[in-house]
């Protein structure tokens, strides 16, 4: 379900944006319009859904555009052109009374500098939210209390914002942006400001709250290990413009241009990448529980090696050569199904780096199984080598042949 969508959203900030307007449509760049106008070009012709439940990252340099467009989406900022609609809602068309209802309520935000009140405690701060909600004092404090000790500030409660370091004031923010229990999460840069081992406390938090809660969070990072991290889609933004939207795994393997190239260039693909991107069909299923009849169809089809499937459940790997001297032995073929091979497999939704060692020391391309016991593919070696490369692959494109290859080269070289 689609909580949040922007309808070709133009921004422009200056004196006269709507004369301008007319120069950015016809396609003047975010440099030309500054020097040729004196407007700066905030955001062009942005369109995307964010659907409920989901992780949103917004990525980009500085300047790009990210927190301005966020700011539209609680109506901080009023669009030059287009429409925002939340909730099937058009932002533009609620009362002040919707809006402020809206704000307290749907939407909460935490702000690139920590907007906190000076001059209330943590814990003034973090129930402010409630408390115009009209949540009576004591309950609101109960709510503020655990929030405070869900990120890790238990004893700071009675403390001024002035007392407390950057990343602590951040994690005010954040207790109180999820203190009002609002529906969508507008985060932006809300864990740059923390040190790596409690910003990637905050990061497990924030996704395995999401899992329970159900919220929908949109997230401004400009760090991409964290936006692979967490997100579940990915918004790239360079100069206002759009340059790609698509999850972790899209936006490393098929990056859309230059710029999201030399974003993905240095990640850890192995971290990131699961064994779900890059897991083929298994070629070959045995579902006969008879190690004569399989021996026979192995023959007649040509197969080396077969993956064994009990009433849809993976029950291991067989390989012909061990079928051939199994039946030859005398007496009865023991059962298939509790002879087959189950010793490697790899679980859905593991990273390559995890598969890694059990890829290298299996000698057939290693099941992957889902939780069900399910047999869902098979992972190849060579598979796993390409999408751990740097170079642009295309996943559903088979003959990744060589002259693909060589222009991709090519590219990089000049
Ligand atoms: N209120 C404003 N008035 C004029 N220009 C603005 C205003 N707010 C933003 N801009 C311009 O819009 C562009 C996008 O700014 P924005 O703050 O959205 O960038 P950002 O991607 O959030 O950057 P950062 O990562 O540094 O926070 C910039 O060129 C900025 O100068
Ligand atoms: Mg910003």
């Amino acid at each position: 379900m689609t909580v949040i969508s922007v309808k070709n959203v133009t921004k422009i900030f200056g004196k006269n944006p709507n004369q301008v307007l007319d120069l950015v449509k016809k396609g003047m760049g975010k440099e030309q319009l500054l020097k040729e106008t004196g407007h700066t070009l905030g955001l062009h012709n942005i369109s995307l859904d964010i659907k409920k439940g989901e992780i949103f990252v917004i990525m980009g340099l500085s300047g790009s555009g990210k927190s301005t467009l966020i700011r539209h989406f609680n109506r901080l900022i009023d669009p030059t052109d287009g429409q925002i609609l939340v909730d099937g809602k058009n932002v533009l068309s609620l009362s002040i009374k919707e809006l402020e209802a809206f704000r307290r309520k749907k939407m909460s935000m935490v702000f690139q500098r920590f907007g906190l009140m000076p001059h209330r405690t943590v814990l003034q701060n973090v129930a402010y939210g409630l408390e115009i909600q009209g949540i009576p004092k004591l309950e609101r404090h109960k709510i503020a209390e655990e929030w405070i000790e869900a990120v890790g500030l238990q004893g700071y409660g009675h403390q001024y914002p002035s007392q407390l370091s950057g990343g602590m004031q951040q994690r005010v923010g954040l207790a109180r942006a999820l203190a009002t229990n609002a529906d969508i999460l507008l985060m932006d840069e809300a864990f740059s400001a923390l040190d790596p081992l409690i910003r990637s406390q905050m990061q497990d938090q924030l996704v395995e709250l999401q899992e329970k809660l159900q919220k929908t969070i949109i997230f401004i990072t400009h760090d991409l290990d964290e936006a692979l991290r967490i997100g579940d889609k990915i918004a790239i933004l360079k100069d206002g413009v759009l340059s790609q939207i698509g999850t972790p795994a899209e936006i490393l393997t098929n990056p859309a241009d230059d710029y999201v190239s030399a974003f993905v260039r240095d990640v850890n693909r192995a971290r990131v990448l699961t064994v779900d991107t890059v897991m083929k069909p298994p070629h070959y299923r045995i579902t006969t529980d008879n190690m004569e009849r399989a021996l026979a169809e192995m023959h007649r089809k040509g197969h080396d090696y077969g993956y064994v499937i009990e009433d849809d459940e993976y029950r291991g790997v067989v390989t012909r050569e061990d079928l051939a001297q199994e039946v030859a032995k005398p007496g009865k073929s023991p059962s298939l199904f509790d002879y087959a091979d189950d010793s490697s497999t790899i679980v859905t939704g593991h990273t390559l780096e995890e598969a890694l060692p059990v890829t290298l020391d299996c000698d057939h391309p290693v099941p992957v199984v889902n939780d069900e016991g399910q047999l869902e593919g098979v992972l190849h070696p060579e598979e796993v080598g390409s999408a751990l490369s740097p170079e642009p692959t295309n996943q559903d494109d088979d003959n990744d042949t060589l002259p693909s290859r060589a222009v991709a080269l090519e590219k990089k070289a000049s």
